[in-house]
Formats: structure tokens, sequence, C-alpha cells
């Protein structure tokens, strides 16, 4: 699709392969930037609220029971081409097709755009999303730390936004009244299907858990076993846990730990502390969670470490709206799909009746560079959308 080459060399991350864009970077901004235009030239009325989310108006933004379709910019580090990006350039492209067809909303039409919707720099998911709604305590959210030590408050402000507006915005959320989210699908079960499309059903429950270990820095040559109290066994420890804990809470469950940092993090160096971060997700996340700590804490004592254990994120099972999936099926003739992805609306689906359209992902990677959608189906969502928000809009 023409509208997502466009940004094919934006945030490229030659270290890791993919695309990392984050929230405050130069590839985010510069996307901010191209939205910016994009919406521009189409004549929408582009705004960035007090949560860094931004919204273009097709018709009055001060209006009621506006129809809002959108996704996400950014991405995890080394992600792939469709995560997010699909959704906002289909929402662009499908007020294209609504232009073409000589369409007039009868009510706003909003292309969203969520910030830093993978957590992938704050480390909180859905940032944008949860401040709107309320679900994020905008003093925590300002002081949220990225990887080199920068709270978010501070990398706002060294990019000119402001920090101190973050919060809740019920007047804004009180005028939503649908919200539809496009998403390239993340997992393979439209393929085996012979289906392009599918309408979201729901959204599993999952969560971040940072657990840290801290033991004693030390020589790594000259310090016997005995003398050691190395917070890289219980981490290891950990990992190993958490594949055991996947595999007895059901075949639903699922446990990862990709991202650890020890410190100091020399070869030649016991470390004196290790972060790991465990993602759970599944019908009890928290259940598997107890069990991976229950195994961090006996692992950590029995080497003399101690370990901290904090819930970064949590999301409870998400039932996307019902009368809305019913409706998105009845236009778009597509079969359900659950989703083990977290997304901005399932955020918003607390407040507004929200749905989603995911389009099929033939090989279904997702959060890696190999993600990948074909045009035929990506022009089907298009025409998948624009159908929707057309009969949305009367
Ligand atoms: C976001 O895409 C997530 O599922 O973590
Ligand atoms: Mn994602
Ligand atoms: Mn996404």
């Amino acid at each position: 699709m023409t509208l997502l080459a466009a940004l094919d060399d934006v945030g490229r991350d030659p270290r890791r392969g993919g695309w990392s864009r984050h929230l405050g970077d130069d590839a985010e901004s510069t996307l901010r930037e191209w939205f910016t235009e994009q919406a521009g030239r189409r004549g929408l009325q582009v705004e960035t609220d007090a949560n860094l989310n931004l919204w273009a108006w097709w018709g009055d933004p001060e209006g009621p029971d506006a129809v809002v379709t959108g996704s996400h910019l950014d991405s995890v580090p080394g992600g792939g081409a469709y995560d997010g990006p699909l959704g906002v350039v289909s929402a662009l492209a499908a007020v294209d097709a609504l232009r073409a067809r000589g369409v007039v909303p009868g009510r706003p039409l909003a292309v969203v755009v969520f910030a830093e919707e993978e957590g992938g720099r704050f480390g909180v998911p859905c940032l944008g999303s949860r401040l709107l709604t309320g679900s994020l305590d905008p003093d925590r959210a300002r002081g949220l730390r990225d990887p080199d030590g920068v709270t978010l408050a501070e990398a706002l402000t060294s990019r000119g936004l402001r920090a101190d507006h973050l919060g809740p915005e019920p007047r804004r959320i009180a005028r939503l009244g649908r919200f539809v989210e496009l998403h390239v699908e993340q997992g393979r079960n439209l393929a085996p299907r012979g289906e392009p499309l599918a309408v979201g059903s729901t959204i599993v429950a999952h969560g971040r858990w940072r657990l840290s270990f801290t033991g004693r820095a030390d020589h790594a040559g000259t310090t016997r076993r005995a003398d050691r109290r190395d917070p890289m066994i219980p981490a290891a420890t950990t990992v190993l846990a958490a594949r055991a804990a996947m595999e007895t809470h059901g075949e639903d469950a699922r446990a990862t730990v990709g991202r650890l940092h020890p410190v100091p993090g020399g070869t030649n160096v016991v470390a004196s502390r290790v972060d790991l971060w465990l993602d759970a997700r599944g019908p009890l996340p928290r259940a598997l969670v107890d069990d991976v700590t229950a195994a961090a804490r006996r692992t950590a004592d029995a080497e003399g470490c101690t370990v901290e254990v904090r819930a970064e994120s949590v999301s409870d099972e998400v039932t996307l709206d019902p009368g809305l999936a019913d409706t998105l099926s009845t236009i778009t003739r597509a079969g359900r799909l659950a989703t083990a992805a977290g997304h901005d609306a399932g955020v918003l689906a607390a407040h507004v009746p929200a749905g989603m359209l995911h389009v099929r992902n033939p090989t279904g990677i997702s959060h890696a560079p190999d993600e990948h959608a074909e045009d035929d189906d990506v022009a089907s969502g298009v025409r998948a959308l624009a159908d929707v928000l057309e009969e949305l809009c009367r």
C-alpha cells in the first residue's frame, strides 16, 4: 500500500532489525508530522489531546456521537511495519474511499493515533488511551522511566510537549459514539480458514510484571561458589519457571521473558542486580504470575539474594461490544476472532462501544520484522473499514 510504503524508512533499526519507533524519539516525531500533513491534505482538522494522542476530524470535533477509527504509529523494539500503522493508514485510505463515494458523514468522524501503544519506551502499554480514559494515574505516568533513566516528563519537555496536562479527559470521551480499530492479525488463524478478515470478539487478560533481583557484585574469577550472591541465578530460574507455568496453566496461557537487564553487565563481573520483565497472558494471568514469583522467591532466597516484584500494567479480559461486533459482521460478512494481543480498543471498550477488524497475516508473525499482510487483504480491509464507517456515520 502506497501510504504504508511511505513510512518504510522511518525508524528503521539496523541493530535489531525491523523498526523501532517510540514516544518522543525522532522516528515517532516524524510519524506525527507525517500524520498531521496527511490529515491536512484531506482537509481534516488535527488536534493533539492532553495525552499526546492525535485526532484528525472530519466534521465538528465538539459534536456528539463521533465515530472514531485509527490505531497507533509506535512499535515494539525491532518490530514490524504493520502493527499500528496499518490501522492508521487504512483509516486515512477509508476517508479517501468515502470521499470518492460522495459520502457526507451525518456525525463527526475522526482518525485517531494513540500514543505509545506498545509501551516500548516507558513500559506501560496503551499509555495514551489509558491516560485519556483515566486508567493510568498521570503522576505515575510522568515518573515512568525509559531504559536510559529518562522520565516521561523529561522526554516530553525536551520535545517541546507538555507533561503537566496529562490526565483523564471525560468530556472528550463523552463525545465519542463508537470506536473501530483495524489491525493486522497477530497469530495465524485466518490463513487456515481461508478468510481475509475477521471481526474482533475478545482480548485476553494480560499484563507485565517487573522482577528485580538484588545480589552482590563481585569478581567472576576469584569469587568462590559458596561466596556468591549472584542474582542471575534466580533470574535464570524464573525464565524456566515461566515456561513451566505456561505448560501447567492450560493451552491459552502465555508467559514470556523478552527483556532482562543485568547491572553492571560485565562479562567478568558477578551482577549486583538483574531486572527482568515477565509478560503473562491467558484466562488467569495473575495465578500464573503467582507461581512464577513463588519460584523466583525460593531461588533468590537460596542464593542469598532478594527479589522485588512489581506489576507494571494489568488488563483484564475485554469483550468488545457485542452489538457493534454484530454490525461489523453484518457489513463485512467476516467471522469472529479472539486475540491475545493488547489494543487501545480494549482500553476504550470500558467507556465507548469498541470493535476491531483483523486483517489476515499469512504467517501470523507479529512484533517482528516478518510481520506481513498481502496487498489484496489490505485493500479488502480498507474497503471493509470504509463500508463500516459509511454505515456508522449515517
Ligand atoms: C501489544 O501489541 C501487545 O499485545 O503487547
Ligand atoms: Mn503490538
Ligand atoms: Mn497494535
